[in-house]
């Protein structure tokens, strides 16, 4: 087969996290890219010998490019998916899809006007723990899903931000950001209809916020929500980012890429933000030139290491089914049944995020309808959104646009 051609728009920081899976994974090529940092174009033209656009328009119009893509700020995502429909290009777009429910609606129009595949990840229900707990629920071993406890603590809030992720209105805070990780975990794994969201939204640190009419208004650091699912089971779901608890923790002390962390050092993300002393909103313009000099071609950047031995994940989760709970973990999957515990270990591929590139690859070389289509991903969206609306009513959110997950055995 020969190697998808990828354009590469937002050479930053999901850029630099899926490097390693576009370098290692034969079946795909990076050929273009376009990102205003010319540092990130330099050293994109340097190491692949492609060609650098100054705008996603012209990138999309490169006849070699077969994909785009896109990891961009999130703000741009649905704009830049109307570009690349535009031009016939089939796109992966970055979670979250986008902002608003309208955007989201605008994006699955786009593509599906243009005959365009529309594939959002890497996100980590793509993690192989997850999809793994997934195949075991659909085939019926362990009875229905009753209920899903998902916990994440992180650092998320004091790791170096651009303005706009600092800012709700923006699809800042860690909803946008985070819960659109976990909630697409956890949809994945109760069947995917959503019925109803009560949420609690925490945004608890003035120095991580935006500006706003009357002063600053925090960023979202943390939630908790309980979600109703299709069928009766139900999900908690937790996550905090203020940078005290670590929960990878309970998991092994494995971090969320894969890779061994150790125990002994405490999160370090509150006290590097302070060290360079831009954590307060007048030093935004700063800590955004720190976070994109880390980034793919910045001053600080380190190119990714050897491939982590264990797999990604989203912190410690149950799954309670009616014969068993199921516990993914780094390695693959705890079964507590009714006689005993074992692990079903999920065989590593040696290239990290590998299952992104499966859907992509299936779905524009076979026809394979991809799992992570716009509409998956729009329900993943309405949920999202229902925290922060929820919070902010105290109501109970309905939901609308659910959908169940295709079936990821047999296909
Ligand atoms: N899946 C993951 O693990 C993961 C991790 C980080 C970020 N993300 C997602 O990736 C997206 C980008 O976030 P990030 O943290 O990488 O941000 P970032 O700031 O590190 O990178 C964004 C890049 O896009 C570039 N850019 C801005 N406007 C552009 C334009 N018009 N055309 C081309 N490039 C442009 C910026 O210069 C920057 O290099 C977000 O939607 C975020 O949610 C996903």
């Amino acid at each position: 087969m020969k190697p998808l051609k990828i354009g590469v728009a937002g050479l930053g920081r999901a850029f630099t996290l899926m490097l390693p899976t576009f370098v290692d994974d034969a079946r795909v090529q990076l050929v273009a890219a376009t990102d205003p940092r010319a540092d990130a174009c330099e050293r994109f033209r340097a190491d692949f010998g492609g060609h650098t656009y100054d705008t996603i328009d012209a990138l999309c119009a490169d006849p070699d490019v077969e994909v785009i893509y896109l990891a961009t700020p999130h703000q741009l995502h649905a704009e830049h998916v109307k570009i690349a429909a535009g031009h016939g290009q089939h796109v992966l777009v970055e979670k979250p899809l986008a902002i608003s429910l309208a955007e989201c609606d605008a994006m699955i129009e786009a593509a599906a006007a243009a005959g365009v595949h529309l594939i959002v990840g890497h996100s980590h229900s793509f993690d192989a723990p997850v999809l793994q707990a997934r195949c075991i629920i659909e085939s019926g071993e362990v009875g229905a899903v009753r209920m899903i406890t998902a916990q994440m603590y992180t650092d998320f809030l004091y790791r170096p931000r651009r303005p706009e992720e600092l800012d709700t209105a923006q699809g800042g805070g860690v909803v946008f950001s985070q819960a659109a990780h976990q909630i697409d975990i956890v949809r994945l794994l109760g069947g995917g209809k959503v019925t109803a969201v009560r949420a609690q939204t925490g945004a608890w640190d003035p120095s991580r916020g935006a500006e706003a009419p009357g002063g600053i208004r925090p960023a979202e650091g943390a939630y908790a929500a309980m979600l109703w699912f299709e069928g009766g089971a139900f999900a908690s779901v937790t996550y905090n980012g203020y940078g005290f608890y670590d929960s990878d923790e309970a998991c092994e002390w494995v971090g969320e890429l894969g890779a061994p962390k150790n125990p002994e050092v405490y999160q370090s993300g509150r006290a590097r933000l302070a060290a360079t002393k831009h954590a307060a909103a007048k030093d935004a313009l700063h800590e955004a030139q720190l976070k994109a000099a880390r980034n793919y071609g910045g001053a600080t950047y380190v190119p990714p290491g050897a491939a982590p031995p264990h797999h990604q994940h989203f912190g410690p989760m149950v799954i309670s089914c009616e014969r068993a709970d199921l516990r993914p973990t780094p390695r693959g999957v705890m079964v507590y049944g009714e006689t005993g515990k074992a692990l079903r270990p999920a065989p590593r591929a040696a290239v990290p995020r590998i299952e992104v590139i499966d859907e992509l690859v299936a779905a524009v070389r076979e026809g394979v309808a991809p799992l992570h289509n716009g509409a998956w991903s729009r329900a993943t969206m309405e949920v999202c959104l229902a925290l922060i609306e929820s919070s902010r009513t105290g109501q109970e959110v309905r939901m609308q646009h659910q959908i169940a997950p295709r079936r990821i055995t047999g296909v």
